[in-house]
């Protein structure tokens, strides 16, 4: 993938925060842990573009990292940390929403789930959420590394119907191994073309 030139914006914790809402942007939602910052980092090609950390509950910002000038990814706050007190598990919950609900420049949301787990309660929330606003309801399922190629089938067909995805569109990746990568890069030409945008991400020539 041609990344020319990628920046990171800056961490918002208020809505005061957010850059212009002049470029498209797609968001990562997904428990804290999940992968969220390794699969951005996957996606660029980057070892430690976006933050990881085994610290669950490291990002509590909503991070903006843009692309070539010409879109954003959008790294959300994780849910579900259980050492995290209520009162601002709340707080980011509402924030998260509230990106959600008033950004108009949000072309999507992409729900990640740990392939190795059953979707939370949170999870199953968030992605009724994400219907309901509208948007495609995309699935990225993370670290399959930690499974064999039969536990995958399984896994795959349990958080289908657990989130009742209903044929919509469920990726598996791995960002330590690199896998997924370029159907995913595909996939987001074709939402990019869907919403008429002028944006696409070539693959070079030695990429596969
Ligand atoms: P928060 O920012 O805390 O919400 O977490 P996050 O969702 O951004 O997760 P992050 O990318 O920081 O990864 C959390 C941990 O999972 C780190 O120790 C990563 O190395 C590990 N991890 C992420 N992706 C993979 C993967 O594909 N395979 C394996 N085996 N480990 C992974
Ligand atoms: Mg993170």
């Amino acid at each position: 993938m041609k990344i020319r030139q990628l920046d990171f914006l800056g961490s918002a914790i208020g809505e005061e925060q957010f850059p212009p809402a002049d470029l498209p942007e797609i968001a990562l939602a997904g428990r804290s842990n999940v992968g969220k910052s390794s699969l951005l980092n996957m996606l660029t090609n980057r070892k430690n573009f976006a933050r990881t950390s085994s610290t669950p509950g490291k990002t509590q910002m909503i991070n903006f990292y843009e692309v070539n000038g010409q879109f954003r990814f959008v790294d959300l706050p994780g849910y579900g940390y259980a050492k995290v007190a209520k009162s601002k598990k709340a707080a980011w919950a509402a924030f998260i929403n509230h990106y959600l609900e008033v950004r108009e420049n949000l072309i999507d949301v992409f729900l990640l789930v740990d392939a190795r787990h059953a979707p939370s309660e949170d999870d199953k929330l968030m992605y009724r959420y994400i219907i309901e606003r509208g948007f495609s309801g995309t699935v990225v399922m993370t670290k399959t590394d930690k499974l064999k190629q039969s536990e995958l089938a399984k896994q795959r067909r349990l958080i289908e119907q657990q989130l009742q995805t209903q044929g919509r569109a469920v990726f598996a990746t791995s960002a330590s191994k690199t896998k997924g990568k370029y159907p995913f890069w595909d996939y987001l030409n074709q939402l990019f073309a869907s919403h008429g945008l002028d944006i696409k991400m070539e693959r070079q020539q030695e990429e596969k």
